[in-house]
């Protein structure tokens, strides 16, 4: 038995699943940008991949294997994963078994997705500059209305019922609201803006309620807020520089970081970490496998990219993970962009210059990280 943990052996070993889709395609250019990093950074990992897929699973019968829980937790540092979906597989069993397996499996209950403008000419509103855009949400990633408790009786009669129920726990709400306003601290971030359906939802919404009244007492120095979801989607696209970190369950967690993505540019540009502090955490980029785009080279590499940045930030690499977001904005701001974002650039062009343009990072780490916008 050894006392240390797989994130702070040496090498740190990070498990790639690409998955299907435009997942291998962005992923290969994650591949490459990470390999240009651990090399200027001298890092010390090791990457294995993993082949599941809805091809492997076609093929097999296996989503997940059996062991694979055990194997992560025990030797690996990090999960990069691609995207999980396939019209060959229309249930999406083994995107669930795997990606929503591995997040509850693992307890990766922090699902951290942060929504940054890169470059002012990708939001979609009107004069809104860089900096306007600039939050991170904290999505509860464990429970709520992806555990999957319900039934149904009487399908296909007139008479059909379906139930599905939500659990929130308050040990569950409790650690994810505690996440938020730990990295509002940590971030020299202002407030956290807790969003609920409490209106309506009476039960599940004074849980969340109270236990988030009780937890921001341990952080005066944090200002909170609380928002109904509905009004807060619309304060999101109004006045998206009123927000700084943002609490919620997984399934508002879910909508308004799509909503998120699309201030930002679009989901090509949205990345994501499933956390949990201290253990083998899962980083992957909010969009989906996009079937028809696969191997067209139209596929967005940066939100896998700087899903990778937040992978090295997390392995306590953060000159490493500075360097890539510093490249991104770079790409962007030279107009090395792929056709999501109004460019012509390819998938492996965006690849090959972040790679790059890491690889010149001088000694001293990146200049000031600066967004493009107009004076
Ligand atoms: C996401 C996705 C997943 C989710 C789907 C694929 C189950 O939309 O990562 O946001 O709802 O969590
Ligand atoms: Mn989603």
């Amino acid at each position: 038995m050894t006392s240390t943990t797989p994130q702070q052996q040496r090498p740190q070993r990070i498990a790639f699943l690409p998955g299907d889709g435009v997942g291998r395609d962005v992923g290969a250019e994650a591949v490459k940008v990470l390999e240009a990093t651990a090399e200027r950074f001298s890092l010390d990992l090791e990457l294995e991949h993993f082949p599941w897929s809805a091809d492997h699973y076609l093929e097999t019968g296996v989503t997940l294997p059996d062991g694979a829980v055990e194997d992560f937790q025990e030797r690996f540092a990090a999960i990069f994963v691609g995207a999980f979906g396939d019209p060959r597989v229309p249930d999406m069993k083994h995107a669930a078994d795997i990606l929503l397996g591995l997040r509850f499996r693992l307890d990766l209950f922090i699902n951290q997705r942060p929504v940054r403008l890169w470059n002012e000419s990708l939001c979609p509103l009107r004069d809104k500059k860089a900096r306007d855009v600039d939050f991170v949400v904290f999505r509860e990633n464990t429970e709520g209305a992806y555990v999957g408790s319900g039934g149904n009786f009487k399908v296909g009669t007139p008479h059909e019922i379906a139930t599905q129920e939500e659990i929130h726990t308050r040990l569950g709400v409790e650690r994810i609201v505690r996440a938020a306003f730990d990295f509002a601290v940590a971030h020299g971030r202002r407030e956290v803006c807790m969003t609920d359906k409490s209106n309506a939802q009476r039960f599940v919404g004074d849980l969340w309620q109270r236990t988030f009244v009780e937890v921001a007492r341990d952080y005066p120095q944090i200002e909170t807020r609380h928002l109904y979801v509905d009004a807060l989607a619309m304060l999101l696209v109004r006045e998206p520089e009123s927000f700084d970190v943002i609490v919620a369950n997984n399934m508002f967690g879910d909508i308004i970081t799509d909503l998120g993505a699309a201030l930002q540019g679009g989901m090509g540009v949205a990345a994501s970490a499933n956390l949990h502090p201290g253990r083998v955490s899962m980083f992957e980029p909010v969009h989906g496998s996009a079937p028809p785009l696969a191997g067209t080279g139209r596929a967005n590499p940066i939100g896998a990219v700087q899903s990778i940045a937040m992978m090295l930030d997390y392995l306590g690499h953060r000159g490493a993970s500075d360097a890539i977001e510093a490249a991104i904005v770079e790409s962007l701001t030279a107009g090395a962009m792929t056709p999501d974002l109004g460019g012509s650039a390819t998938t492996s062009e965006v690849g090959d210059r972040l790679a790059r343009t890491v690889s010149a990072t001088p000694v001293d780490g990146p200049a000031a990280l600066q967004c493009e916008e107009t004076p």
